[in-house]
């Protein structure tokens, strides 16, 4: 088959593949626990699927306009007003298929050929190849964990071009759980202040941080760089609902009409019984939220203590989302076969029937990811396997 260039450019999404092994095993009857996906393992709440049923059993079945039905777009201000101070338009804020959709347009409306995109790494792993999807060229920026896997102001001065189109901020992050701190973020602002490029805050897992930290983004810190700094957002993670494709995007309204523009002509709108469940959800009362974090923290906890007393794994304790980044590099070598991250995960899947994910498709090929997005009683059994290694 003769495909496009841009279709070979890219690869396909390394944690849907592994998710799908480790799935297709579990369905052949292994006892796999699988720690790859990137989902929470919580049903969407009965409150929230009342929403849709109403939607649904009232007929609204039809197309909406292409970014999204204007009550969505209210409650979405509404939550920003409230939650951030800052005070949006309709015209700004686009609802798309979901967070990814909503970063994918926002590079086809963004990137010409050449133009670059700063992405820390460990970076989530979508970013580079939606990226290249939209010809621009990923700018691959390195953190370390001493540094707690957070941006160097200096190496992100010094990867500053002038075909630095955008920066790509992820807090907390995927996969490190890495969350900026207002400090981090103030100091970040001035160079965005005094640069031409906009900033992407990816704040999907915004509502998991741990510790009694408060989550807070560049536009928290530095409301002034309202026209520079366009928030994505996702209910995905939020509200469990990964599998109702609703992100959004909130940012200046000359790019947030040329996006919902280009959605227009790829998918004409988002569901719109997922809009008014969403709707529902982001105007009702947010407990089960809070709740949703309470366990996420609680499972960090036993999973972080369980894999420090594995040997060979050190895992580091993230502030945020519901990642477990474990560095595993001193184990290459000395098991037969694994040299790298994903013998490794192979290796953990064969011998232990534990799914997890390669840090190489992560930009970091030392570590690997296991999601505590997974009951307890998986992670103690997965810590009993691993207890023999
Ligand atoms: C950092 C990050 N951003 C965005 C997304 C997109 O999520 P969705 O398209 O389900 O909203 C994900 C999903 O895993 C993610 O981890």
């Amino acid at each position: 088959m003769n495909l496009s260039e841009r279709a070979k450019r890219i690869k396909p999404s390394a944690t849907l593949t592994i998710s799908a092994k480790a799935k297709a095993m579990k369905a052949r009857g292994v006892p796999v626990l699988n720690f790859s996906a990137g989902e929470p393992d919580f049903d969407t709440p009965e409150e929230i699927k009342g929403a849709a049923s109403k939607a649904l059993e009232e007929g609204f079945t039809k197309y909406t306009p292409a970014g999204g039905i204007s009550e969505l777009k209210e409650a979405i201000i509404g939550k920003y007003e409230k939650e951030l101070g800052m005070t949006y338009e309709t015209s700004e804020v686009m609802v798309s298929n979901g967070g990814k959709h909503a970063l994918h347009n926002l590079f086809q409306a963004l990137l010409n050929p050449g133009d670059e995109v700063i992405i820390p790494s460990p970076y989530w792993l979508s970013y580079p190849d939606m990226v290249k999807l939209s010809d621009g060229v990923p700018v691959v920026l390195a953190t370390k964990k001493e540094e707690g896997f957070k941006l160097d102001l200096d190496r992100l001065r010094s990867a500053i071009t002038g075909k630095t189109k955008i920066l790509i901020i992820n807090s907390p992050s995927n996969p490190t759980g890495a969350v900026y701190t207002e400090r981090e973020l103030e100091a970040i602002g001035r160079i965005v202040e005094e640069s031409e490029f906009l900033v992407i805050s990816d704040d999907v897992y915004e509502k998991f941080v741990f510790d009694g930290r408060r989550f807070v983004n560049l536009l928290s810190v530095a409301p002034h760089l309202k026209g520079k700094v366009i928030i994505v957002n996702s209910v995905s993670k939020t509200y469990a609902m990964p599998g109702w494709r609703i992100g959004y995007a909130v940012g200046p309204e000359a790019l947030i009409s040329a996006a919902t523009k280009i959605q227009g002509q790829a998918t004409s709108c988002p569901s719109s019984i997922a809009q008014k469940a969403v709707t529902f959800a982001l105007s009702s009362d947010q407990t089960v939220v809070a709740r949703f974090c309470e366990s996420f923290q609680k499972r960090r906890d036993f999973m972080l203590e369980g894999l420090q007393g594995v040997r060979g794994f050190d895992p580091f304790k993230p502030a945020g989302a519901f990642y477990l980044f474990v560095y595993v590099g001193s184990l290459y070598g000395r098991i037969e076969g694994v040299s790298g991250s994903v013998d490794l995960c192979e290796y953990l899947l064969d011998e232990f029937h534990i799914a997890c994910v390669p840090g190489s498709v992560f930009g970091e090929d030392r570590y690997i990811r296991f999601s505590f997005a997974t009951d307890e009683a998986s992670i103690k059994e997965a810590i009993d396997r691993l207890k023999v290694f």
